[in-house]
């Protein structure tokens, strides 16, 4: 049997194991989830072509809590620590072109757990080594391809490695599929990075000038410090920062950033000028949900980033359910033309990060 390998953050296995269980379910696969708790991974298993098939057609990026996947062909377990190339190479020598198609690139990685972050120096220094031999055994072109697929090599232990391939047009590009992010210099607060990551994230780098850019007017509801603001500012927003509590003052001293000491559930900008509207409220994730689909329906902002924090237990269904809220509001609405994402980022903890945007 073949397998789809998802990685997580650790603690969310059953909710990336719900998630990868319906959408293969929606294409008429019906395999069955392996996952340790807290192992940052979770394996989905099923026929190889199935495997293939859901690589093909599961987005990575429409999935919520999987940060990347990949087809497994092949698992060392007992590799000699001497030579665990020599081991992987024999392991790839029984598998003909159907089984691990000629790659373009290599990925080699470990799960984000403490366990898997002590073998990052390992992977970094297999790389080079194991890139030269694969190309020399041909299963890796000559030269980085994005047109085939990438080799994917994540190593659970110093003897033990999961080998597979993922296509390069439903893939993430990032290692381990976290996307790392520089914050504003001075930004306030570390909730700047969840902003920045969304940004990266959610918005296909090739719209993203046209999404994201300079002139634009933002309000950023529950804003104090201004981690988020200040995303906003560096990318030349003029921002309405809606919250009681501070501002910081060098966000202040921009000149982009009006304060306004208002509640975020009541507050509307005067003018319908608004491209974004972001939300960072610590507040009932379904609350947040209906405030986000007035603001679309009343037409005040074109694109918003919010979190919607996650309950305790039942945290796939409830996702559904806040997201189906919005999509009833819609419909209710006669809005048609829109395009809801969500994601578990990585700096996301007990909450998901939402991208609305009207089409
Ligand atoms: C997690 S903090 C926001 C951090 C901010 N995004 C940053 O990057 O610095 C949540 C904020 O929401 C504000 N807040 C909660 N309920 C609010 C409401 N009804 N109206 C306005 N702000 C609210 C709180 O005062 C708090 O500052």
């Amino acid at each position: 049997m073949s397998a789809v390998v998802l990685y997580c953050r650790a603690g969310f296995e059953g909710e990336c194991a719900a998630e990868i269980q319906e959408k293969a379910g929606e294409l008429g696969i019906y395999g069955f989830c392996k996952a340790q708790a807290d192992s940052g991974l979770v394996t989905y298993h099923c026929m190889a072509e199935e495997a293939d098939h859901i690589a093909k057609k599961i987005a990575v990026r429409s999935l919520i809590f999987a940060r990347q996947l990949f087809v497994r062909v092949a698992e060392c377990n007992e590799l000699e620590i001497q030579d665990r190339i020599g081991g992987m190479l024999a392991t790839l020598k029984a598998l003909d072109e159907d089984t691990l198609p000629l790659c373009g690139e290599l990925q080699v990685e470990t799960a984000d757990t403490n366990e898997g972050r002590a073998l990052s120096a390992l992977c970094k220094s297999i790389s080079t080594p194991l890139r030269k031999a694969l190309r020399d055994a041909g299963r890796l072109t000559e030269r980085d391809s994005d047109r085939r697929p990438v080799l994917h090599v994540l190593f659970r232990s110093t003897h033990s490695a999961m080998l597979g391939y993922a296509y390069t047009y439903n893939h993430s590009p990032y290692p381990m599929g976290i996307a790392r992010v520089r914050t504003p210099k001075g930004a306030p607060s570390r909730s700047a990075a969840k902003l920045a990551e969304a940004f990266k994230v959610m918005i296909p780098a090739s719209d993203f000038d046209s999404r994201v850019s300079s002139g634009m007017k933002a309000v950023d509801l529950g804003a104090s410090p201004g981690g988020w603001t200040s995303v906003l500012v560096y990318h030349g927003m003029m921002v309405d920062a809606v919250d009681n509590g501070a501002m910081d003052d060098g966000l202040m001293q921009t000149g982009q950033v009006k304060h306004r000491r208002e509640d975020g559930f009541i507050f509307r900008p005067k003018r319908r000028n608004v491209e974004w509207l972001v939300c960072d409220m610590v507040e009932k994730p379904v609350k947040v949900a209906h405030l986000m689909a007035d603001w679309f329906i009343e037409e005040q902002c074109r694109q918003a980033i919010f979190n919607l924090k996650l309950p305790m237990k039942k945290r796939y269904p409830s996702v559904q359910q806040y997201l189906q809220a919005i999509r009833d509001r819609f419909a209710e609405a006669g809005m048609r033309h829109y395009e809801l994402s969500a994601k578990h980022l990585y700096h996301d903890r007990e909450e998901i990060t939402v991208y609305l945007r009207r089409t």
